[in-house]
């Protein structure tokens, strides 16, 4: 099938746009594979059109929002700058110009949301906004769709990334308050004003965006009292330890007597509860229902690239797919070759049963040697007459690690068949 051009109207070119547009180009011949549609970016809304960003036409910039909002090219508007006004106005023009729209701003929805999706679907149009919750994960389509019929009774989550990444960098570095917001920044996780992020207002617009959702309930901004990470004492989090609890801000909400509640604020998590491990600037979000149980998703919350995934994603629900494409035919897509399994690279651990005599581990390691692989880690204990060599290997390939094996246990000290077990770690593939 041969794909049909879309023009996408960006507004807003920061840590987000700036990356949507870097994925867009990034990701051209996927987007026209699944959807038939080849996309161009551009106009551009930006308030300094003077400024190099990297991987952006600077032609395509403009501050001027009349050539993104009512350029009948334009056919779909894409939402990043972030704040109230004007993009409360700008989307309300898009929408009302029968556009649609993709944004990241849970400010604006969580406000505004209901007023918003009355405007497009008067409109005949679509408001997309997987990038307004936990940035990567795909929170918001697994609560619309994947779990409709499972009856949400609670989601609790860590929502916000700047103050997970401050959390855990104070505790692990030592870092201090102020440093580790300023290194957040710095990774583009926080808000334009970080104060959102650590005063617990950007945790809030998520939970209402979620619990909306998740409870099929207006839950608006201005019913979730929140408080922050930035009255959190380090006394009050090294006290908290000493009791066996990590300090997290969470967000709560849950059904009460068929009631919606929401909440968020800093929670003392005990240690071996599953949201206590999450760290940096990861998201979490529990989800417990009577008839599936409990789910979580766990995943990149804040970022550039990882809310640009979130944005590509909602593009192509919006364009949607024809038949044919990897989305309707996803077994069944041959795009790239599979590996044979002798080829895929793995650490090994191996436990060998062996006569106790000089020179058997100098026979067993010149035949890894030999096989290139290396060994990372050796035990030999003595048991009778004699012993069981345990070995772990850096990662190597699996077709010689075989070989190597294979030499290994034709060796006249070599007593029983090698245990051979994979091992998880950095470098390999397998
Ligand atoms: P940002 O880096 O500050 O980028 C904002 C962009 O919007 C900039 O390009 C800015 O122009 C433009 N802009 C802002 N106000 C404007 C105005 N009045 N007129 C024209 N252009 C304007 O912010 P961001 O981090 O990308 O965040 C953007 C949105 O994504 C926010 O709603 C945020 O909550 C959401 N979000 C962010 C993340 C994240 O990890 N950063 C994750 C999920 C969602 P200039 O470049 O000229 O200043
Ligand atoms: N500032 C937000 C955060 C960005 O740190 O979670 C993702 O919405």
């Amino acid at each position: 099938m041969s794909a049909g051009v879309t023009r996408i109207g960006l507004l807003g070119c920061g840590t987000v746009g700036g990356a949507v547009v870097r994925a867009l180009s990034r990701n051209g011949d996927t987007i026209a594979r699944a959807s038939g549609h080849r996309l161009e970016m551009g106009p551009i809304l930006v308030r300094d059109v003077s400024r190099p960003r990297p991987g952006v036409d600077p032609s395509l910039l403009t501050d001027d929002p009349a050539r993104v909002l009512d350029d009948p090219g334009v056919a779909m508007v894409v939402e990043v700058m972030g704040g109230l006004d004007p993009a409360l106005d700008y989307l309300r023009r898009a929408l009302e110009a029968g556009k649609p729209v993709v944004t990241a701003n849970k400010q604006l929805l969580s406000r505004e949301g209901p007023r918003l999706l009355e405007i497009a679907e008067r409109s005949g149009t679509e408001l997309r906004f997987e990038a307004s919750a936990c940035a990567a994960i795909p929170v918001i389509k697994v609560l619309r769709e994947s779990l409709l019929a499972a009856e949400i009774q609670a989601v609790t989550g860590i929502v916000n990334g700047t103050t997970n990444y401050m959390l855990t960098e104070m505790a692990r570095a030592g870092l201090s308050y102020d440093d580790a917001l300023a290194q957040a920044q710095e990774l583009g996780y926080a808000e334009p004003d970080p104060t959102e992020d650590v005063n617990g207002a950007d945790a809030a617009a998520k939970m209402a965006i979620l619990a909306s959702i998740a409870f099929h309930a207006r839950v608006p901004f201005d019913a979730v009292p929140y408080e922050g990470i930035d009255t959190l004492t380090a006394e009050d989090v090294g006290l908290a330890a000493e009791l066996g609890f990590v300090v997290k801000l969470l967000g709560i909400a849950r059904l009460v007597n068929g009631s919606v509640t929401v909440r968020v604020h800093p929670t003392l998590v005990p240690e071996g509860h599953r949201l206590a491990a999450v760290s940096g600037a990861d998201n979490a979000v529990l989800l417990e229902s009577d008839t599936a149980g409990e789910i979580m998703l766990l995943g990149p919350g804040a970022g550039g690239p990882e809310t640009a995934s979130a944005i590509v994603a909602d593009i192509l629900s919006i364009l949607g797919t024809h038949r044919g494409s990897f989305l309707h035919n996803a077994l069944a897509d041959a795009g790239r070759p599979v590996l044979p399994p002798a080829e895929v690279t793995s650490a090994f651990y191996l436990r060998l049963s062996v006569a106790d005599r000089p020179g058997v581990l100098a026979n067993v390691a010149s035949i890894f040697g030999e096989e290139q692989l290396s060994i990372r880690t050796v035990v030999q204990k003595g048991e009778g007459d004699g012993a069981r060599l345990v070995l772990v290997l850096h990662p190597g390939v699996e077709g010689r690690l075989l070989s190597a094996v294979g030499r290994v246990a034709a060796l006249a000290e070599v007593r029983d068949r090698p245990v051979v077990l994979r091992v998880l770690g950095s470098g390999d593939d397998g």
